[in-house]
């Protein structure tokens, strides 16, 4: 690694876990320090003991993206300790697979209270910290279902990455004239804890395997070094931006055949 977020501070929101663990693994090893922001407090405590026994300078904060008093505490937090926050990463998501006419109204609801109410939200408790330091880099965590395909079971979750590109691109616009950049990362399928215990069947799988042109999930790790680039310096003249990291999945007019 080369040092590319030396002495950054990087507020990871969703990082016990999954690809936001992966990220704050990468932003660490290019030098950021790092505050951790999750819901689930016994699992993000032991990835940021983990960070801190690899000499990597790491806090936890326990906060629901979706509630905007945890979000305004977790800065409060930031700042105490660090001083400053250049990087924000909001890549916590739920995913419910529920066909359209089982969706209640509160899981339409919640979906959309954490993935697309809580970008907004973390986005602005932010916003007064990056404007007041004429910086910021913000990288989302969208996905490719929403924005660019479908997938039966997800009209909720697709509606709010739809949604998070929609808003980032208005962020864009209204942040800009502040050094403040903020784009996104459009996953495909990944592996991690949230879909291997997500309730997918083994079909699931060797569906999904079978769209990958490279023939294989990717890894979080893949995906991670994406946003590393976007919160470096190398991305500041990118903004409103999206950059896909799927294996090709998007690609294919029809079946994929080796
Ligand atoms: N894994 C994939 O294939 C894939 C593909 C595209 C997009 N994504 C997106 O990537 C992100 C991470 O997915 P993952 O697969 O790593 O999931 P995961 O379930 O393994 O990890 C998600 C993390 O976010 C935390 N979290 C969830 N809700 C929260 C809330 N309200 N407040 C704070 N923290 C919360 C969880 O506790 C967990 O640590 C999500 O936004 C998801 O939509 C994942």
């Amino acid at each position: 690694m080369t040092g590319r977020l030396k002495d950054k501070v990087a507020v990871v929101i969703g990082s016990a876990r999954g690809i936001g663990r992966a990220v704050a693994e990468a932003f660490g090893a290019e030098g950021a320090r790092l505050a951790l922001v999750d819901w689930n407090e016994d699992e993000g405590r032991r990835t940021a003991e983990s960070f801190n026994r690899s000499n990597q300078e790491c806090i936890f904060i326990k906060g629901d993206v979706s509630n905007r008093g945890d979000l305004l505490r977790a800065v409060d937090d930031v700042i105490g300790r660090f001083g400053r926050i250049d990087i924000l990463c909001q890549n916590a998501g739920i995913f419910p697979q529920t066909l359209i006419e089982d969706i209640s109204e509160d899981e339409w609801d919640r979906v959309l209270a954490v993935n697309l109410k809580g970008t907004f939200l973390s986005v602005q408790a932010c916003l007064p910290v990056m404007r007041a330091q004429g910086y910021g880099r913000i990288v989302l965590t969208s996905s490719i279902t929403g924005p660019r395909v479908g997938q039966p079971r997800n009209a909720h979750y697709s509606a709010t990455k739809a949604g998070m590109n929609g808003f980032m691109r208005t962020a864009a616009l209204e942040l800009a004239p502040s050094g403040i950049t903020i784009n996104a990362v459009e996953p495909g399928n990944i592996l991690t804890e949230g879909i291997t215990g997500g309730g997918h069947d083994e079909a699931f799988f060797i569906a999904q395997q079978a769209a990958i042109p490279m023939g294989r999930l990717g890894t979080p790790q893949e995906v991670a070094h994406a946003y590393v680039f976007l919160a470096s310096d190398e991305a500041a003249y990118i903004t409103g931006q999206s950059i896909i990291v799927d294996g090709g999945q998007i690609l294919p007019e029809g079946a994929v055949t080796p």
